[in-house]
């Protein structure tokens, strides 16, 4: 299939003045938007359709009804070829009812941006939503990446880039473990620290909870493979898909992080 959406890579100027707010010693969760897609080959419904109506049902209810015990939901409303397929993400450390209130402003958010569209994604740091008429249930999407890093660089560049890629790729390993387990569902998500000289490293990775563990695996290798043109020596960087994503930043930017990984030794 052709790109749903295009691809997108953001240059790291958007991020600056996000990843500049934060110090190193204070936490503050922050709830930015990071970016959208409307998708330009699903097209757009009409007024009063039957595509309308099965959107709005949805989209009214995804925040009041079930639990959000893992903070993921992959839902259809209607039937072919009205039926609206939606799938939300929160970020491993905003569960519960840290969910509801980034997915209420990702509603709005994608609703204000992608007027009328039938396909739409939005990401923001505590969430992630997307809207389709294209079922996309533990189907990685590889054409909607982006990324933002901070754009200052670190000194000694080298030893940055070996030690915080072998810290994600462990967080990866960590996360599409098949024993990783909350119950009975795939974790899916990993969170640790690691020294870097003097630095602290902190750092998340994360997938979709519609992937089977093989798939997180390979989802998470293909954004890693992405490291060097995101963050080469860079202070702070992500990489978004919409199946996965990673983060690393040299302050604390999540709730809090796995004691199985702060102990690991490097
Ligand atoms: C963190 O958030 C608090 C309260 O919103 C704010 O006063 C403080 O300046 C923020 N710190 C940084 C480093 O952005
Ligand atoms: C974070 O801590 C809370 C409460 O201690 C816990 O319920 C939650 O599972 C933790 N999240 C992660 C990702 O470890
Ligand atoms: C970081 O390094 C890159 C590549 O060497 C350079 O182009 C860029 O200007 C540097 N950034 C800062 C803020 O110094
Ligand atoms: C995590 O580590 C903290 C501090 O070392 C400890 O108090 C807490 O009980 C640990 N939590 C788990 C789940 O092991």
């Amino acid at each position: 299939m052709s790109s749903v959406f295009g691809s997108v890579h953001i240059l790291a100027m958007i991020a600056i003045q996000l990843l500049l707010t934060h110090s190193v010693s204070s936490l503050n969760l922050t709830n930015a938007y990071l970016h959208h897609k409307c998708s330009n080959t699903q097209g757009k419904y009409k007024q009063g359709s039957a595509f309308e109506k099965n959107l709005n049902l949805v989209l009214s209810t995804i925040t009041s009804i079930g639990n959000f015990r893992d903070g993921f939901r992959y839902t259809e409303e209607g039937e072919d070829p009205n039926n609206v397929f939606v799938m939300f993400q929160c970020r491993g450390d905003s569960y519960w009812s840290k969910c509801p209130p980034c997915i209420s402003t990702a509603v709005s958010g994608l609703r204000r941006r992608c007027p009328r569209n039938k396909g739409a994604i939005i990401w923001y740091d505590q969430c992630l939503l997307k809207i389709s008429s294209v079922a996309s249930f533990n189907k990685i999407d590889y054409e909607n990446d982006f990324y933002l890093s901070n754009p200052n660089n670190m000194s000694d560049r080298g030893l940055f880039n070996k030690e915080t890629s072998a810290l994600l790729e462990k967080l990866a390993y960590k996360a599409s473990d098949r024993n990783n387990l909350d119950g009975k569902q795939l974790v899916l998500y990993a969170a640790g620290e690691k020294r870097i000289g003097t630095k602290k490293v902190y750092a998340m990775v994360q997938c979709t909870k519609d992937l089977i563990f093989t798939k997180c695996f390979e989802c998470l290798e293909g954004i890693l493979r992405k490291f060097p043109q995101c963050c080469d020596g860079k202070r702070g960087g992500r990489v978004f898909g919409t199946s996965c994503n990673f983060r690393y930043e040299l302050y604390p930017f999540l709730r809090n992080y796995s004691n199985s990984t702060m102990r690991a030794p490097y």
